[in-house]
C-alpha cells in the first residue's frame, strides 16, 4: 500500500501513549444500531455504545451518526482522518471498544502512510473490521483492473 499524500508526523507524545490524537481524527458511532436478536422496541444497542465512546474521554473527536450503512453487522463505528484510510467495524461490544476506538483513532491519526497500522491494534479492530476505504486521492502503485 503506498499514499500518495503527504506524510504526516505523529504529534507529540501524551502520557501513557505512543501520541496525541490529531483533531481532526474522528470515531463515528452509530446510534441506531440494534444487536442481532434485540426486540423492536429494545433500548438501542447503538446509543449504549455511542455514549459509552463519548464518555470514555479519549483524545480522539466523537460524533454521532445515525447509519454507517452496516445495519446486519452492528452496533458499528467507523474512524477516519482527512488524506487517510476509513475504517468501519462491526459487532460491536461495550466492553473494550471506546477504549480500542481511541487507540484505532491515535494510530490512524498518528500514521504517516494513512493507513493504521496492523502493530499495536487493539484485537477487537482486527476481528471486527468490516471494510476500509482508501483517501480519496489514492492510486495503487500497482493499479491492476
Ligand atoms: S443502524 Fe447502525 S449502521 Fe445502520
Amino acid at each position: 500500500m503506498r499514499a500518495l499524500h503527504a506524510p504526516r508526523l505523529p504529534t507529540p507524545c501524551a502520557p501513557g501513549r505512543g501520541f496525541s490524537v490529531p483533531p481532526d481524527t474522528v470515531i463515528f458511532v452509530c446510534t441506531t444500531c440494534k444487536r442481532e436478536g434485540d426486540a423492536p422496541d429494545a433500548p438501542r444497542a447503538g446509543a449504549a455504545l455511542a455514549a459509552a465512546v463519548a464518555g470514555h474521554g479519549g483524545e480522539a473527536r466523537v460524533q454521532f451518526v445515525n447509519c454507517l450503512s452496516n445495519c446486519a453487522r452492528g452496533p458499528s463505528a467507523a474512524i477516519v482522518r482527512p488524506g487517510g484510510w476509513s475504517y468501519i467495524f462491526g459487532r460491536l461490544e461495550l466492553d473494550g471498544t471506546p477504549e480500542a476506538l481511541q487507540i484505532g483513532a491515535s494510530l490512524l491519526g498518528g500514521s504517516e502512510d494513512g493507513a493504521m497500522p496492523w502493530k499495536g491494534r487493539p484485537e477487537v479492530l482486527k476481528r471486527n473490521m468490516i471494510a476500509r476505504i482508501p483517501p480519496f486521492d489514492f492510486i495503487p502503485k500497482e493499479a491492476t483492473p
